[in-house]
């Protein structure tokens, strides 16, 4: 049997909606490693992954969408930040479906119809923007809403945690069994994968690893500061196994994440991560986003600079995708233009 197919016979027992193009591409970025003096990088096109521009939470979206559908649900309501590549692949992800999509956008300083806020309004879904923060206080508006929807005879479904990152936590233990197939092809075992993330992104990576016994460790790059993260990404983790029947239990000495690399605060650029992500178009062609993505180009970058890596590991790289979000920072990446 192939190698992570037990795992991945596991996953195809969860409701899904079939939402993207998987599997995403496993490549080589041979002059990225070389301007960088090694180690040898790939990169896992999680940015590759089809609807609206692609981005990680499509593979998340096939799952919680998956479980909206199994539920009866007509109508989903989201939220998160106002430039959210969340919310824009949840948006396009309910035009294909056929379901209401209501979206209720935290007011912050890229509340400009760009971006991902362009491309939410284009696929004409309902949009509020709120005068509250981004978080638990979010949730209550859309609890609400979705109370008022209920009212009317619809049959709302909300994202959001802890439900929506343990699912999101199943679809990265799938993307890992992918991960494992891709190397046994590409003859490769690698030392490392990094990652930005500070959810079930990180929460699926850790499961699959430990899961399949990879020598492989998961690094995730917070683009934001959370709370007692260790223990939510556990939970997450562990929730994920139970949905997937997996006695595989995460504990928090497995988890490894770093808040180094955000910068004055999420969604502000820093200079490294401006650079990371220039180079990366350079050598690459490969574009990465100023949010999550390029921050976390720049702590790999970093690392290799301090010597972590031998020439010869292997580190993986997983775009999470992001990309529409370079619009709405034309200016401050166009700066020294
Ligand atoms: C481009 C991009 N990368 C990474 C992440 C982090 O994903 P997770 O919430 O699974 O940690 C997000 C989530 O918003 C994202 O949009």
């Amino acid at each position: 049997m192939k190698i992570g197919e037990d795992l991945i016979q596991k996953v195809a027992q969860m409701p899904q909606a079939d939402l993207g193009h998987f599997p995403t591409p496993l490549e080589e970025c041979p002059r990225l490693s070389e301007v960088l003096g090694g180690p040898r990088i790939f990169m896992k096109r999680e940015d590759c992954s089809g609807l609206a521009f692609g981005g990680n939470k499509v593979r998340q979206l096939t799952f919680t969408l998956g479980d909206a559908v199994a539920q009866g649900a007509d109508t989903i309501v989201h939220g998160a930040a106002s430039q959210s590549n969340h919310c824009r692949q949840a948006a396009a992800a309910c035009g294909k479906l056929g379901l209401n999509c209501y979206l209720r956008l935290a007011r912050d300083h890229k509340s400009i119809i760009q971006g991902n806020l362009l491309l939410d309004n284009l696929a004409g879904v309902d949009i509020e923007i709120v005068d509250v923060p981004f978080g638990p206080e979010l949730d209550i508006v859309k609890y609400e809403l979705a109370e008022k929807l209920k009212a009317e005879g619809l049959k709302p479904y909300v994202v959001a945690s802890p439900r929506s990152t343990a699912l999101a936590a199943v679809a990265f233990t799938w993307c890992i069994a992918e991960i494992a197939q891709q190397q046994q092809q590409l003859g490769i075992d690698a030392d490392w994968i990094y990652t930005a993330s500070v959810g079930g992104t990180q929460a699926g990576l850790v499961l699959g690893t430990k899961t399949l016994e990879m020598k492989m460790k998961p690094f995730g790059i917070a683009p934001i500061v959370w709370e007692k993260k260790h223990e939510r990404l556990r939970t997450a983790a562990n929730s994920a196994a139970e949905f997937l029947g997996l006695d595989t239990r995460v504990v928090d000495a497995d988890i490894q994440n770093t808040d180094d690399y955000i910068g004055q605060a999420y969604g502000y650029l820093t200079p490294e991560c401006i650079d990371a992500l220039k180079l990366v178009a350079k050598t690459e062609g490969i574009f990465l986003d100023p949010v999550y993505t390029a921050k976390a180009m720049a702590c790999l970058i970093d690392h290799i600079q301090q010597g972590k890596f031998g020439r010869d590991e292997i580190v993986i790289f997983l775009h999470t995708g992001g990309t529409p979000a370079l619009f709405a920072y034309h200016e401050e990446l166009s700066a020294d233009l």
